[in-house]
């Protein structure tokens, strides 16, 4: 079992799409371990774009992510980190693939609706970015029985 952090960004709040892109989530049988709502301020903008700060984008980004809440979670499941990365579909609404959560909602490069962890060390920092571990709640859903055999888990 892998955990993974996902991010519903501003846009995905402002433009009432987060009960119907959440909802793909579910129906894919993906575990929430975690989540909450919350405003990134510019500051937890810096540390979780660490790796964008330089980049020309950056302002805008951060103005973006910071201008209305988020939804912050924690999906668990086999292969998780990478399923969640298909799930979204590449960067860009404009190149994402049809049937992507992003190619089918965004045409854009920056407002591309959620955010997930692209690795494993990605998924961990930014989980402890966001969450403190008592914050995780291991729990066993009734159907987990019908959504993979138990040598898969
Ligand atoms: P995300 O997956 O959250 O990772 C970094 C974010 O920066 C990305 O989604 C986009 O919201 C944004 N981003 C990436 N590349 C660009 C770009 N070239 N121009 C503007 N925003 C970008």
């Amino acid at each position: 079992m892998e955990r993974t952090f996902v991010m519903f960004k501003p846009d995905c709040l402002e433009r009432g799409l987060l009960g119907r892109i959440f909802s793909r989530f579910e129906e894919k049988g993906l575990r929430l371990v975690a989540m909450k709502m919350l405003r990134v301020t510019p500051a937890l903008a810096r540390q979780h774009y660490a790796e964008h700060v330089e980049k020309p984008f950056y302002p805008s980004l951060e103005e973006f992510i910071t201008a209305a809440p988020v939804v912050a979670t924690v999906f668990e499941g086999p292969e998780v980190i990478r399923v969640v990365r298909e799930m979204l579909g590449a960067t860009s609404g404009l190149k994402a693939a049809a049937g992507t959560i992003r190619g089918d909602y965004s045409a854009s490069r920056q407002m591309n609706l959620v955010h997930a962890s692209d690795s494993t060390e990605s998924a961990t920092r930014e989980i402890g970015i966001y969450f403190k571990k008592e914050d995780l709640l291991d729990w066993d859903p009734s159907l987990a029985c019908w959504l993979q055999a138990p040598s898969e888990a």
